[in-house]
């Protein structure tokens, strides 16, 4: 008898380490998004200390780093300077087809690289093959893939401590689509490896971190908590674009269930975390205890 209790606290013990550990994502932390470059984030230099701090503060906890990286066609959909006529910051509508194909219309010359024509009487919808329709603020070029010095370097932080075991994640690097989470493009169309390399490494819980607080950091932290990630964003780690974009992001955010902590509340943040993780197998594994000790009539 007690070779089986011995048996079955350890499957439950091994059931408490499944999808238990914790990583840190650092979002666009570029040069791009850093002053000096093309869409400088006020401010956004200050997120690398405390980014670089919580790395050293919580070594032994955060079990995986990864950074995403921004990594756009030279010719890419965000660009105001693909669409003429619409300025920097400007909102347009982009549709797209069922096979997620841009089409052209209004903002999209009929020149346009990466389009295709979609059929759209504008009177019906019934014969149209448009499917999804993205607002896309129009940003100044920015992030452009293998351009590694000048406004639009594409390049991660130097001043950002890295190691070898850190995992680049790449995204936006589809012409015609943005991407501003890490997991999953602006149409919902395809996936990046985030997902995979978290699942790859048993990760339960997600610190974010990083550029910008309204868009990439914003899309990503509401990304993870739909996958099933417990979600904590460090608010003095991150940095807005617009004032009313941030509010917006960071009420959004709280209502969804992601925790915002400063950096100095982290340790009893991630505490808590872990426990909440743990309770379920716990429970399941007393249970079991239970229902063995009720079978055998100890
Ligand atoms: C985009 O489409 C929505 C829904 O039709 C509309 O309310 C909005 O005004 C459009 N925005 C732009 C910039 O055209
Ligand atoms: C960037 O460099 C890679 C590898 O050299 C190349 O395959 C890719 O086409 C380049 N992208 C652009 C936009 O120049
Ligand atoms: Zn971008």
């Amino acid at each position: 008898m007690w070779a089986w209790l011995a048996l079955i606290v350890f499957v439950g013990a091994s059931l408490n380490a499944q999808g238990k550990k914790t990583a840190l994502l650092i979002i666009d932390v570029q040069d791009c998004f850093l002053p000096e470059g093309s869409l400088a984030v006020t401010d956004g230099e200050q997120v690398v200390p405390v980014i670089n701090q919580i790395r050293s503060d919580y070594h032994n906890v955060v079990s995986l780093v990864v950074l995403t990286q921004d990594w756009h066609c030279s010719d890419h959909v965000s660009f105001a300077s693909q669409h003429t006529g619409h300025d920097s910051y400007s909102l347009v509508n982009l549709t797209y087809n069922s096979q997620g194909q841009l089409c052209f219309g209004d903002s999209v010359p009929d020149d346009y690289a990466h389009g295709v024509s979609c059929i759209s009487n504008g009177v019906s919808d019934t014969h149209s093959d448009v499917n999804h329709v993205v607002t896309q603020t129009l940003w100044p070029d920015h992030c452009v893939q293998n351009v590694t010095s000048g406004p639009k370097s594409a390049s991660l932080s130097s001043t950002l401590e890295k190691r070898d075991t850190d995992i680049v994640v790449r995204k936006g690097y589809h012409c015609e689509v943005d991407s501003y989470s890490g997991f999953f493009d602006n149409g919902g169309f395809q996936q990046t490896e985030l997902h995979s390399v978290l699942q790859r490494h048993d990760i339960g819980v997600v610190i974010v971190t990083g550029l910008a607080l309204d868009f990439c950091v914003h899309y990503t932290a509401i990304d993870a908590n739909t996958l099933g990630y417990r979600v904590i964003v460090v608010t003095d780690a991150t940095r807005g674009v617009a004032p009313d974009t941030t509010q917006a992001a960071l009420r959004h955010m709280e209502d969804t269930g992601i925790k915002l902590v400063r950096a100095a509340q982290l340790r009893a943040t991630l505490d808590f975390s872990s426990r909440a993780t743990q309770a379920t197998p716990s429970v399941t594994a007393t249970l079991l205890v239970t229902m063995v000790l009720l079978h055998l009539q100890v």
